[in-house]
């Protein structure tokens, strides 16, 4: 696969540059090299980003397993495709070749097909991180189902609205999963789950835990004997380049998730693109995401992307920090694994634990480290080079997002230098710019902006299931013709981005344009507090008031509360200006967050604002039972 390999920092920039002036000529090319095509294109892209309507390699006929799967079977059928590594180090690993998986999809496509799957109908995939769960998107794809994973730390309810916003007809789940030293009830959610969703008919449960579960007479059928008298061939459905892949739900600035809309050859061509060239794949590599398929990371970088390059993928059932804070690095040394690619908060919480832990494993098998998900700040950076990468792997800090389907904006190792907590440069092919509030694009160097993307790219989401609306309104309307991706970035002297956060969390306080970001750091910087997270709340002369929730150290001296406000908002003022002064200080235990990290503000706003009427769905929440808390003390 040739795909633009990059080998040199003036490559790239030739590359990109070409990219630019010929978008059609680039992204044409890499398609007809490197994938397999029933038909090919009229056109490489036809579009209206007025009207948020996208469409890639228009008219083509293509099958995304086969190009995963069936194109390597020749020359590569003997080799590992997925190495499953249980939760418990003591389970045997697990490895598939690709012969082995393309029986395994078939078999489950079978399956589906005889259990009344056709093109187009949305299965719902609830199931831990075990084979079936590949193995079970890929079979959605081999017929052309719709997979709507959703991550199998949700609640019921969140598995609910889902499920009845897109109408799946079918859920696979298992009896149960294997998380650190604990067994979640999978079926179980499942069950209550499905007391309201009129339109699945079937439900095929995996053998996993063994626990005891129960199983509805006409619609839930254990897998594992339905796929031992499957055939294991299968004839893959002729999809067209737009037919939907697969639906993933993301939060959005209002309690509803949004089912972001993928399809399927625009998607096949990106993630396969970026995967080789930001994690510099090479034949006997062995590549490990940490992320859960339940997330876009899951799906582009453990799944689809390192298949469709036939390379070898870990699977990690597990946890962190189980049997001890040893394991990601155990696994990477038991597996010798190559690339690893990780969320700073892992990072973080790993960081905090004694170095010995990393130190006593045999890490130099690695060759790029990765990080996505936030920005991630300058001492886990360090720690991240320093520990894992032992200063020799270049770190790609990937920007991208649910929406955009692959990276975007990433070093290329070896490539690019890098420097800490900043995504440095688009990919070939991609164009962001920054704009300001008068909505005029931001020209040259060392300036600041809201992130748009001006042309678009092939593994862009086409729209929101059932709700073009919305699409349109959230993505496309904020800066006419351009893509709006919520964040701010600024662009340092040389054109290396750095991601600042979203700018969607700005409040205007007496027609002062704040971010909420930059106090957020103020405050924190003072020595009595934790964390924080500001938001606004209507103020009858200002507009719009700030509203601070802190969490604060166990620290004596500053017993004084009253005393402790007064000095935060000097220090805020000093460090931003006094009209970034907070009307409201709350000390609280902590903060509402979802699985990943990240502060719920939505939930804080309506606190901040006394309305206490619908905290929409908080059932996503790591810690659901402090909003209560918070809302009691509400001053
Ligand atoms: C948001 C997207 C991309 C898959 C995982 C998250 C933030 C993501 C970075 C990064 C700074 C980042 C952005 C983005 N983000 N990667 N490398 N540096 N911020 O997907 O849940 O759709 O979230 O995550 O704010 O908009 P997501």
């Amino acid at each position: 696969m040739s795909y633009y390999k990059i080998n040199n920092l003036e490559q790239y920039f030739k590359h990109y540059n070409k990219s630019i002036r010929e978008p059609r000529k680039f992204w044409g090319k890499i398609a007809e090299e490197n994938f397999v095509w029933y038909q090919a294109w009229d056109k490489v892209v036809d579009f209206n980003m007025g009207e948020a309507d996208v469409k890639w390699f228009v008219n083509a006929k293509v099958n995304i397993t086969k190009n995963c799967i069936d194109r390597h079977l020749a020359k590569r059928g003997e080799k590992t495709a997925i190495i499953f590594e249980p939760n418990d180090p003591n389970e045997e690993t697990l490895h598939i070749s690709y012969n082995d998986l393309y029986s395994r999809v078939a078999k489950m496509a079978n399956v589906l097909r005889e259990q009344g799957i056709k093109k187009g109908d949305r299965v719902c995939i609830y199931l831990p991180m075990i084979p079936e769960l590949a193995v079970a998107i890929l079979a959605c794809a081999r017929i052309g189902a719709i997979h709507s994973v959703i991550f199998a730390g949700f609640s019921a309810s969140a598995v609910t609205s889902r499920i009845n916003d897109c109408e799946c007809k079918m859920v696979i789940t298992s009896d149960g999963g294997f998380r650190g030293n604990k067994t979640v009830d999978l079926k179980g959610i499942i069950d209550e789950a499905l007391e309201k969703c009129p339109t699945v008919e079937k439900v095929l449960v995996v053998k996993r835990t063994h626990t005891a579960v129960s199983m509805k007479e006409g619609r839930d059928y254990w897998l594992q004997p339905l796929l031992y008298d499957a055939i294991p061939n299968n004839v893959a459905e002729i999809m067209d380049a737009e037919d939907p892949l697969f639906i993933l739900y993301t939060s959005g600035s209002t309690g509803k998730p949004k089912g972001m809309l993928h399809t399927t050859a625009g998607y096949m061509v990106q993630t396969a693109y970026t995967f080789k060239n930001i994690f510099n794949h090479e034949d006997n590599d062995v590549f490990w995401c940490t992320a859960d398929i339940g997330w876009i990371t899951g799906h582009s970088y453990i799944l689809y992307g390192p298949l469709l390059n036939g390379a070898t993928t870990v699977l990690f059932e597990g946890i962190p920090s189980y049997p001890d804070f040893g394991r990601f690095w155990e696994v990477i040394d038991k597996h010798q694994v190559t690339q690893f690619y990780t969320a700073p908060t892992a990072i973080r919480s790993l960081a905090k634990e004694s170095d010995e832990w990393v130190d006593k494993y045999d890490l130099t098998s690695l060759k790029v480290i990765g990080s996505v998900g936030e920005p991630i700040n300058e001492e886990a950076w360090h720690w991240y080079n320093d520990h894992v990468g032992k200063k020799k792997c270049p770190i790609v800090d990937t920007w991208w997002q649910t929406e955009t389907g692959s990276i975007m904006i990433s070093p290329v190792p070896f490539v690019t230098p890098t420097k800490p907590t900043y995504a440095t440069l688009p990919l070939p092919g991609i164009q962001p710019v920054l704009m300001d509030e008068l909505r005029n694009e931001i020209e040259g160097n060392q300036v600041v902006g809201s992130l748009c993307i001006k042309f678009p790219w092939p593994s862009m989401a086409r729209t929101i299931w059932g709700d073009h609306q919305r699409y349109k309104d959230t993505y496309f309307s904020a800066f006419p013709g351009k893509y709006f991706t919520g964040d701010g970035a600024l662009r340092d002297e040389v054109g290396y981005y750095r991601i600042t956060g979203r700018v969607d969390d700005v409040v205007i306080v007496s027609g002062h344009n704040l971010g909420t970001a930059p106090i957020e750091d103020a405050i924190n910087e003072h020595p009595a507090v934790a964390e924080s997270a500001i938001v606004g709340f209507p103020h009858d002369i200002k507009g719009n008031a700030l509203y601070g929730f802190i969490i604060l150290k166990e620290i004596g001296e500053y017993r004084d509360r009253d005393n402790l406000t007064k000095e935060i908002n000097e220090h805020v003022s000093s460090h931003i200006g006094p009209i970034a002064k907070l009307d409201k200080i709350q000390f609280v235990s902590g903060l509402p967050k979802t699985r990943s990290g990240k502060i719920m503000r939505r939930i804080l706003r309506k606190i901040a604002e006394g309305d206490f009427s619908n905290f929409g769905d908080t059932s996503t929440l790591l810690n659901p039972e402090i909003v209560d808390e918070i809302k009691d003390n509400k001053i």
